[in-house]
């Protein structure tokens, strides 16, 4: 019988793609957010009670930092509430219960990476501050939860599928406009196609309890990473479009890029992401 998945947030940049990719292999529970509000634990609950799924794939969330910072309340009731209530409900009903962090948890750290899990970590922004809050307390309510910090995601347009402002639509709107953009040099990130992080979900479904780095690593700054691309896209010279932000993160650098050994090792090599320019050719040649 084909396994039973709750996904929630399944008409968003991650949802939809999963849902697309993954809806002959599995049984798979939709509800919109008018449906299934995650804020509201009773609901939660009886959606749980009813509907019985062995996963709780949870995606839903207030995914923008800018207006995570603008409505701090919101997000703390979405992001961690939110988290808490299904991580509780899943206990309760014997779901696994996986759902996506994210590596801005990371955005305070002063190290370099890689970064790996066990790094102490003090995120700066409201929305890492909430994700950490939920991860945190997510364990506590159920140990089995499988949280994954998920690097920037980027994807092409596509017909009925949404997409946010990402990595690779930025700079192809550059290049067609002919228009100056900026990266910064003092970030460091992992970027990742957003159909490898789906591509892996089923096997995370299997993990043990815990937090892992989930998407690609990078050596190179944000700026460099967007230099290659661009190249790549267009054989350009990147100089007449793309300029370095030397004004950026002026405290210190701003260091997100992830080590992704714990989860290689513990989906018995299953997991594995390319490297960002690796992820970034393999997503050009299929243009
Ligand atoms: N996209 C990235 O690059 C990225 C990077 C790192 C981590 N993440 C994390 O990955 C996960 C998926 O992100 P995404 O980009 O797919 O997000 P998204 O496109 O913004 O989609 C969010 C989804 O959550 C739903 N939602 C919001 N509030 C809800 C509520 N109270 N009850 C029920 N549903 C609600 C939305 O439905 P409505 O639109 O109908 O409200 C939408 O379907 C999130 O946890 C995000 O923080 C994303």
């Amino acid at each position: 019988m084909q396994k039973k998945i709750l996904v929630t947030g399944a008409s968003g940049f991650v949802g939809s793609r999963f849902v697309e990719r993954w809806r002959y292999d599995f049984s798979l529970l939709m509800p919109s957010h008018a449906e299934l509000d995650i804020t509201d634990e009773a609901s939660v609950d009886s959606y749980l009670l009813h509907n019985t799924p062995d996963v709780v794939l949870h995606l839903a969330a207030l995914s923008n930092t800018w207006y995570c910072e603008q409505h701090p309340e919101e997000s703390y009731k979405v992001n961690v509430e939110g988290t808490c209530n299904l991580a509780r409900a899943a206990m309760l009903h014997g779901a696994k219960f996986v759902f996506f962090s994210s590596d801005q948890i990371y955005n305070g750290n002063l190290e370099c990476g890689p970064l790996s899990e066990d790094v102490p970590v003090m995120p700066e922004n409201v929305y890492g501050k909430h994700k950490l809050e939920a991860e945190r307390r997510a364990m506590e309510l159920n140990p089995a939860t499988v949280a994954l910090r998920a690097t920037w995601m980027y994807d092409k347009p596509r017909e009925g599928m949404p997409l946010h402002n990402n990595f690779v639509q930025l700079i192809a709107a550059s290049v067609n406009e002919r228009r100056p953009i900026m990266f910064p040099v003092r970030e460091y990130r992992g970027i990742t196609w957003v159909k490898e992080a789906v591509e892996f979900l089923p096997a995370a479904f299997g993990l043990p309890g815990g937090v892992y780095n989930y998407g690609a690593g990078n050596s190179m700054n944000t700026y460099e990473t967007a230099c290659c691309y661009c190249e790549m896209l267009a054989g350009l010279q990147s100089g007449a479009l793309l300029q370095p932000d030397y004004e950026r993160y002026p405290g210190h650098e701003r260091n997100l890029s992830m080590s992704t050994d714990k989860i290689f090792r513990a989906s018995g090599g299953t997991v594995f992401f390319s490297t960002t320019m690796d992820g970034l050719r393999l997503f050009h040649s299929m243009l």
